[in-house]
């Protein structure tokens, strides 16, 4: 089975590719290495001793995708591949839209160009909106725009509901939607990992580089939100029990003799939350961080950030009955294999050795 990975350079398209080969799909990467590197495809193949086809292409060029997939024979895609800074999205609406729906949409129309009609995407809690209550289940969506808080959330949701739209007008089409909570961690072979380019955005790279020595204080955004300790708590998922899911839902496309919820006018969307279930507070993290790192992360408190809320954590039960998936790493396993690659990598991915690039050429 050859399986494309659209953004499979990045983080956690990167741990999928893993994933994927040590389970024996082909993997045929597309990527444009905008906010990712190719020596992250090289450590993928030296992890695994097995080859990634990596083609360099940008999904708004759709003629260039279509030539990958004329030649290549494809049996199914997972699209990571999107712009995903929630704080720049509210400084670049229009990239975003214009980026992530685009993206989206040439690769459905190149799909069904080429009668690849499995599909996966990444979708993320984030559809959830603002005042939801917890645990969420697949079930807690409300849909409704104005409830999240920034374009790239919205993109999301957008694109959710582009795949409803297709996924009702053609019964072929099956679409798996993965609602991923907060991903972190890395590899054990420390080998691959997150590598935000500039300031971190997210919660555990930002102590991983205080722990490195990279920033000196991480910077606690609120104290005073309504959960146990006064900072946000939020369902953090380690990246590879994450990629697992991914291989587990290619069953509903290649091994359809079990049965699974499906939603939508012809029974062929399905849609699964992935996190542990478990919350943990912004402070839970960083003590965790501390006690495997055997340092001190210095903190400060300071003013709420736009648009955080509360405390969001999954129910994970669905996609455990349905797809036999289990979170099985916790929060030190997650805390000790980012400190392991942060050691290993200070600097990032080094983009030194190039990988043997194949061009899709514009027709
Ligand atoms: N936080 C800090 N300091 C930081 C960064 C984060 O205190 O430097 C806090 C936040 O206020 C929040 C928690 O740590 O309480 C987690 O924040 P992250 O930025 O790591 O993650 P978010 O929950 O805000 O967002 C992430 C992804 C989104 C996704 C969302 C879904 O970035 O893409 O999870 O839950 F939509």
């Amino acid at each position: 089975m050859n399986i494309l990975v659209a953004g499979g350079a990045g983080f956690i398209g990167s741990h999928t590719m893993v994933e994927l080969l040590n389970a024996g799909y082909n993997v045929i990467c597309v990527d444009n290495l905008y906010n990712s590197s190719n020596e992250a495809i090289n450590r993928v193949e030296k992890i695994t001793s097995k080859k990634v086809k990596f083609y360099l292409c940008d999904l708004i060029y759709i003629d260039k995708l279509n030539q990958i997939f004329l030649q290549e024979k494809i049996d199914a895609v997972i699209m990571f591949a999107g712009y995903k800074a929630v704080g720049e999205s509210s400084t670049k609406p229009l990239e975003y839209y214009y980026n992530n729906l685009l993206s989206i949409m040439n690769m459905i129309e190149v799909m069904r160009k080429h009668n690849c009609k499995n599909l996966i995407f990444s979708s993320s809690a984030t559809v959830y909106g603002q005042n939801v209550s917890v645990p969420i289940t697949e079930d807690s969506y409300v849909g409704d725009l104005k409830n999240i808080t920034n374009p790239y959330g919205r993109t999301k949701l957008m694109i959710e509901q582009i795949l409803y739209d297709v996924a009702n007008s053609d019964k072929d089409f099956k679409m798996i939607i993965l609602r991923y909570f907060n991903p972190v961690g890395a590899h054990d072979s420390g080998l691959i990992g997150e590598d935000p380019k500039g300031i971190p955005n997210n919660l555990m790279p930002y102590i991983a580089q205080v722990a490195v020595g990279k920033r000196s204080e991480l910077h606690i955004f609120g104290n005073d939100y309504n959960t146990k300790d006064g900072t946000g708590v939020r369902d953090y998922i380690h990246v590879v029990d994450l990629s697992i899911g991914h291989i587990l839902s290619l069953n509903i496309f290649f091994n359809s003799d079990k049965k699974y919820t499906a939603d939508g006018i012809n029974n062929n969307i399905y849609i699964y939350n992935l996190g542990t279930g478990i919350g943990y507070s912004v402070l839970d993290v960083k003590n965790a961080y501390e006690k495997v790192a055997n340092i001190k992360i210095p903190y400060v408190f300071d003013d709420r950030r736009l648009g955080d809320i509360d405390e969001l954590y999954c129910s994970p039960h669905k996609a455990k009955n349905e797809l036999n998936w289990v979170a099985k790493r916790d929060l030190f396993d997650m805390c000790e294999t980012s400190y392991n690659f942060q050691k290993n990598n200070p600097k990032g991915y080094d983009d030194m050795n190039n990988h043997n690039i194949v061009f899709a050429e514009r027709k």
